[in-house]
């Protein structure tokens, strides 16, 4: 294959390049930077160098246990922003040289597979429909932490049928959903009233993104709460307590405090309860997934041209390309603030 002269890069016959990867399933010891065959364009898809990506617990899970169908090796990563530097002969929307954005992992496609290279590499495929042109006024840092988790934040409220002016508690406002499920709620359905829940050194970040008000789970329990809400949304589960459960005493202590199971209380009588884990945290809760698209990117352009709706990085990042193993450590531990960015790719 062959990359034209553009955005740098020089004419020459590329076939491998740089990517993270692992052969077998297991902690992030068994990821190691080598090198990964240039993917095949279909007549669909865009050819993008990757200029930023971002981590998702999904890639930790898909890493650990074969949770989805996907092939070995593998490169994890689902997020990214780049440049088109070549598009398949089926693309309409996209030109060579355009800055995109994408969730490029679509689990609904024809073959029900994963994309074996995911976006930890220097270049990615991604079908057309998956991708948004990215808004000028973002980086590509910024840009690359929006997609899986502004999909997910979305699809919550569809499924949960919030409507403009309810009220709303979230659980879990400071990660890399729920920063995003919070401001959607204030500026995107311009909720009456949005509570969120986080711990104490997190209270007025959460309260920055548009939070009425915040509850600090280690000190409240939610029976202790006075209002109920037409939507309860959890953006933390069980399963992600009992991921922290495997860490250290604090995280046991912080699981026996925050009891997300219980956060139903705060729900009126027949609201819906929301929950983005699987299993649902209580037999009352909905499962909400996500749907992968470029057209919800593109629903949320205005939002993020006016400064609306932003992306929310995690002050510890964004990491090195060649970091990416200490980016997962930090992810697993639960407490993103935000997102978990690379960028500085070495191409
Ligand atoms: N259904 C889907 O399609 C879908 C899509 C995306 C994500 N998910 C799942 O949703 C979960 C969250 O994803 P994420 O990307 O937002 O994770 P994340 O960014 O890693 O979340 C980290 C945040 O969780 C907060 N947190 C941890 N325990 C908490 C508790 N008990 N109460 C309140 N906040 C708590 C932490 O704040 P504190 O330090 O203040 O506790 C931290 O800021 C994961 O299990 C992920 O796999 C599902």
């Amino acid at each position: 294959m062959f990359l034209t002269n553009l955005m740098g890069i020089k004419d020459k016959p590329v076939e491998m390049q740089k990517a993270w990867l692992y052969e077998e399933h297991g902690p992030k010891e068994v990821l190691r930077l080598g090198e990964f065959p240039l993917p095949i364009l279909k007549h669909n898809q865009l050819l993008v160098q990757v200029r930023a990506a971002a981590l998702n617990p999904f890639d930790c899970k898909i890493r650990q246990r074969p949770i989805a169908p996907i092939e070995l090796p593998a490169v994890p990563g689902c997020d990214m922003a780049g440049v088109v530097v070549e598009k398949g002969s089926g693309v309409t929307k996209f030109d060579i040289g355009d800055e995109v954005y994408a969730n490029i992992q679509d689990s609904s496609s024809e073959d029900g597979k994963l994309k074996q290279l995911g976006t930890l590499a220097e270049y990615i495929a991604v079908e057309e429909n998956l991708a948004a042109k990215k808004p000028e006024n973002i980086s590509f840092e910024e840009a690359a932490s929006l997609p899986l988790a502004v999909q997910t934040a979305m699809e919550g409220f569809k499924t949960g049928g919030f409507k403009e002016g309810q009220t709303v508690f979230i659980v879990g406002g400071a990660g890399g959903v729920g920063t995003l499920a919070v401001q959607l709620a204030k500026h995107f359905y311009e909720a009456s009233l949005v509570v969120a829940t986080t711990s104490t050194a997190k209270v007025e970040f959460v309260k920055s993104l548009g939070a009425d008000r915040v509850v600090d789970y280690t000190k409240t329990r939610y029976e202790e709460l006075e209002d109920k809400f037409d939507l309860l949304y959890d953006t933390i589960g069980t399963i992600f307590t009992t991921f922290q459960f495997i860490c250290i005493l604090e995280e046991f202590l912080r699981a026996i405090l925050c009891d997300t199971e219980n956060s139903f209380v705060v729900a009126k009588d027949n609201a819906p309860i929301i929950d983005i884990t699987w299993p649902p945290s209580n037999p009352k809760a909905i499962y909400s997934g996500l749907t992968v698209s470029g057209d919800i990117l593109e629903k949320l352009r205005p939002y993020l041209e006016s400064g609306k709706l932003k992306a929310v990085i995690d002050p510890t990042g964004p990491y090195h390309f060649v970091d990416v193993v200490e980016a997962f450590r930090y992810l697993e531990t639960g407490r993103a603030r935000g997102k978990v960015v690379i960028s500085a790719f070495p191409s």
